[in-house]
């Protein structure tokens, strides 16, 4: 990691300064209103701990939901401020319901040393997702240090995230990265560039399309890429297999029969499944070779030979990477391959192994399964990191400032 962190800055950058830390709170929320899962919120407090310890006004930026430039009352940040008060147990943490305005500004003029704000939701605003260059100097104006935090939108160049960092630099103030942002680099990036062998990537989820670049990208550097989720049925319609009512990308088929041609051994593919006639709780469900899906029927889920063999080989792995469910895991019928693959990581990291599971629903899963804490990383971004795992540039983390750089 060349980019500069907290950790770089000194006491006096901190102490009685504006910190504007963008954070990602995009999290789920019930029917309620009430927040499902916090792990987003948490991941931020050893950043905001070390801030405010040092006596900085902190200032939180966060986006929530996709409201398209206009306020929406369902999407306020409001709920991940109140979680946040909680979470910092009476420390001072207040919510303003307004992002760049008057009152935001009142209120961060009014914060004491070793205090925060949260304030609405950066989306509310039509430049935000536009990246426009006003906004980015409006957000500037409310810090003298920005620390970007939020690695789950990192992949997005949005004003609060690529376009404050560049005119804070401009103006010759610190631009850096958060503690959870280095260590999400850290960890995928070790993965990746320097893996302990043998290494073993786990790709699930319904569509290679979204996957591809993964995949690709991942095939030269892994000794084994495990495939599960319904992924799976395009490699077998591509090794001439027949489907049943399973879900097939069409106009992949010919990639995967590619990808089978050049992944060779490499690539492994369930030998057996789970089959149903309705992805619903409560329906029948079968164990098949792959060879056997029976017309009338899909695949919603690995088979307990799959899940065998798979365990096998990430048990023995030292490193694993690990995205995308192996069946529709929030059907209990259906949970047993995502939960076996997520028993084998957790073995393999209590044997010395490094794991690293890449967000969205994978993470999900260990976390519901309580096996978070047996898992090296569990990485809080979703599509940031997959374009990270497929080689991109980052924008919110291109633009902060490099280590061998003044600012
Ligand atoms: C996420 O949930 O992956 C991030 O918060 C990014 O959200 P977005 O896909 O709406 O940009």
């Amino acid at each position: 990691m060349n980019k500069k962190t907290i950790a770089d800055l000194r006491g006096d950058e901190l102490e009685g300064r504006r910190v504007v830390v963008r954070v990602d709170y995009n999290v789920p929320l019930d029917d309620h209103g009430k927040i499902t899962d916090d792990t987003r919120i948490r991941a931020t407090l050893p950043t905001l701990d070390a801030l405010l310890q040092q006596g900085a006004r902190v200032v939180l930026l966060a986006h929530f939901g996709r409201p398209k430039g206009k306020p929406v009352p369902e999407m306020s940040l409001r709920p991940a401020g109140e979680r946040l008060a909680e979470l910092m147990e009476g420390r001072g943490v207040h919510f303003v319901p307004d992002t760049t305005g008057r009152e935001a500004h009142g209120a961060v003029s009014m914060l004491r040393n070793g205090e925060a704000v949260l304030l609405e939701n950066t989306r509310y605003l039509p430049g935000e997702e536009k990246n426009d260059s006003a906004l980015s100097e409006e957000m500037a104006a409310l810090g003298d240090v920005y620390v970007n935090d939020a690695f789950g939108a990192a992949h997005r160049a949005h004003a609060s995230t690529a376009g404050i960092a560049r005119v804070m630099r401009a103006q010759g103030k610190p631009a850096v990265a958060g503690l959870l942002m280095a260590r999400e680099l850290e960890f995928l990036g070790g993965v990746v560039e320097t893996p302990a062998r043998p290494f073993v990537a786990i790709i699930g989820g319904a569509k290679i399309s979204g996957k591809i670049d993964v995949i690709r990208a991942l095939l030269p550097k892994v000794d084994h890429l495990v495939i599960g989720g319904a992924m799976a049925n395009t490699f077998f319609r591509a090794m001439g297999l027949a489907t049943g009512t399973s879900l097939v990308e069409e106009d992949r088929v010919e990639l995967a029969r590619e990808l089978l041609a050049e992944a060779g051994g490499k690539l492994l593919l369930p030998a057996d499944c789970v089959v149903t006639d309705r992805l619903e709780a409560g329906a029948q469900a079968a164990t098949v070779d792959r060879e056997a899906i029976p017309a009338g029927r899909m695949v919603a889920d690995v088979g307990p030979r799959t899940v065998e063999a798979y365990g096998t080989v990430v048990r023995a792995a030292r490193t694993v990477l690990w995205n995308g469910p192996m069946g529709v895991f929030e059907i209990p019928a259906f949970a047993a391959g995502t939960r076996g693959v997520a028993e084998a990581v957790a073995d393999a990291t209590d044997a010395g192994a490094t794991t690293v599971v890449g967000g969205g629903d994978s993470a999900a899963a260990v976390t519901e399964m309580g096996l978070d804490d047996r898992i090296s990383h569990v990485s809080t971004g979703g599509g940031a990191s997959l374009e990270f795992l497929e080689g991109r540039e980052l924008p919110g983390v291109a633009a902060l400032s490099d280590r061998e750089e003044g600012q």
